[in-house]
């Protein structure tokens, strides 16, 4: 993280956000399916969701701001009507506990290629454990591959825990690990980016 640096973070409302993701996701090679903004919609519509995206100066053009970095994620429930999110829930039942508690999924996330290395995914990270643990939420889960050793560090460095590792038995690079970090005002005061949070309008 770039120390003194003010990350500028936008907060968007569920139509233009699923635009706007659909949009910065163009920029990720890695991806193998990208979301549309309708999938997108579709998937939080009706639930507690955020979506956050770091805008930052190009380089090359500094009167130019444009969308580098973002995250977005929503509330999962015990009892799923929606037929993947029930097969998330059902492969997390013994490591995550429902009673009773908020859980958020980080769902979907990335820094595009030239703006890494910068901060902007620890800025967006501590920015939505801001707002999940100011929405009640007791912890957020997140996802990924064995092989997606980029982000598996990440989400290290950002102190989220493995709470289950599933294996895929053809390619093991393809298992999933599933980390998590139980948010609490003690989580807040670890936060280090300095942040400027804006409503998109
Ligand atoms: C992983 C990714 C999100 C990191 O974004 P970023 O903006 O470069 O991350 P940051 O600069 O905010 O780094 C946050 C922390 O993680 C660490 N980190 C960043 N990239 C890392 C890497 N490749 N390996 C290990 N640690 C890494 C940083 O050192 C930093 O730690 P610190 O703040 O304690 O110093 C970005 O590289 C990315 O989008 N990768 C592709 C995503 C992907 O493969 N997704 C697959 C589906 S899950």
């Amino acid at each position: 993280m770039e120390e003194h640096k003010t990350y500028t973070i936008k907060q968007y409302p569920l139509e233009q956000g699923g635009l706007e993701i659909e949009y910065i996701e163009e920029f990720f090679g890695e991806f193998d399916r990208k979301k549309t903004a309708g999938e997108i919609q579709a998937r939080l519509k009706g639930r507690e969701h955020v979506i956050q995206i770091v805008e930052a100066q190009l380089p090359s053009d500094e009167s130019l701001i444009v969308p580098v970095s973002f995250k977005v994620g929503h509330e999962i429930f015990a009892d799923e009507k929606d037929q993947k999110l029930r097969d998330l829930v059902a492969r997390l039942r013994g490591a995550v506990d429902f009673e009773g508690r908020h859980i958020l999924y980080s769902w979907i996330g990335g820094t595009r290629s030239d703006w890494r290395g910068q901060g902007h995914f620890r800025a967006l990270t501590e920015q939505q454990e801001a707002w999940a643990h100011e929405h009640g939420f007791k912890e957020v889960v997140v996802k990924t591959k064995n092989k997606f050793y980029g982000m598996r560090g990440t989400l290290t460095h950002l102190n989220f825990d493995v709470i289950k590792y599933e294996r895929n038995e053809l390619d093991n690079r393809d298992s999933k690990v599933y980390l998590s970090k139980r948010i609490g005002p003690e989580v807040l005061q670890t936060h280090q980016s300095k942040r400027n949070l804006v409503q998109a309008v």
